[in-house]
């Protein structure tokens, strides 16, 4: 089972930030999950919400915002080293690259402008050091993975959903995709034989702790995304 960090690693470092970077490579953690928001400039930046209340405190939303402003604005969460203000994408990718990290890149649609979105994710790849081999692309929006297919050059791709059946629809034909992404709240042994048997592996977010992986037979979940990967592969282990 793949450990992937989620947001970094969101319980050790705040999410989202180089500090949880520096946090992945300084521990050997080979994978981390980002979400890639647009700024009002129209930049890729590393953040999960639309809205900047829950982690900066700040009023109003990060589109709102251009990314010279939010590289301003201090990321809540633990205590870290390094820089735990909003990255900008490339800058966060560089220092992914530096670490040989394989990133998994969600991109997030906050106001349905799905190409605005994933444009910006491009050109944030594009001017980056990070190798697209490296690069699993996945969203929330069946659209934005659709464009992204047609613009992401040597990455892989992703859809991500509450639970299978509402990607079941979807997934009939040629979908071209490397895995499927589902809460594990809810999760059941059912629900993994169902995605396998498209022949796609399926990782479940967000995995904090092993009891969170009950009623599911461990060996057939293919991955998780973990605010706390360490302290997970460490209790797996046990
Ligand atoms: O990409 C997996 C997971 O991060 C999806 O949920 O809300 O944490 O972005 P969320
Ligand atoms: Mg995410």
């Amino acid at each position: 089972m793949i450990v992937i960090g989620h947001r970094g690693a969101a319980q050790r470092a705040p999410e989202n930030t180089l500090a949880g970077l520096h946090y992945a490579g300084r521990f050997g953690i080979k994978q981390v999950e980002c979400d890639i928001s647009v700024a009002a400039d129209d930049v890729a930046v590393v953040f999960h919400d639309e809205s900047l209340a829950r982690l900066t405190g700040r009023p109003g939303t990060v589109l709102s915002q251009t990314s010279a402003q939010l590289a301003q604005y201090v990321v809540n969460g633990p205590e870290a080293d390094g820089p735990t203000t909003i990255p900008n994408a490339t800058a966060y990718f560089n220092l992914a690259a530096d670490y040989d990290l394989f990133v998994h890149l969600e991109i997030k649609v906050h106001d349905r402008e799905v190409e605005r979105a994933v444009l910006a994710a491009v050109r944030a790849v594009e001017a980056s050091r990070l190798d697209p081999r490296q690069i699993r692309i996945s969203s929330f929006s069946w659209d934005a993975v659709m464009l992204a297919k047609r613009r992401f050059l040597g990455c892989s791709f992703a859809i991500a959903a509450h639970r299978f059946d509402e990607l079941r629809p979807m997934l009939t034909g040629e979908h071209g995709l490397a895995s499927v992404h589902l809460c594990i709240d809810g999760a059941t042994q059912a629900e993994v034989d169902q995605v396998h048997a498209l022949d796609l592996p399926v990782y479940y977010y967000t995995v904090n702790t092993a009891s969170a992986l009950q009623g599911l037979d461990q060996t057939t979940v293919d991955g998780v995304f973990s605010d706390d990967p360490l302290g997970l592969v460490g209790e797996l282990a046990q």
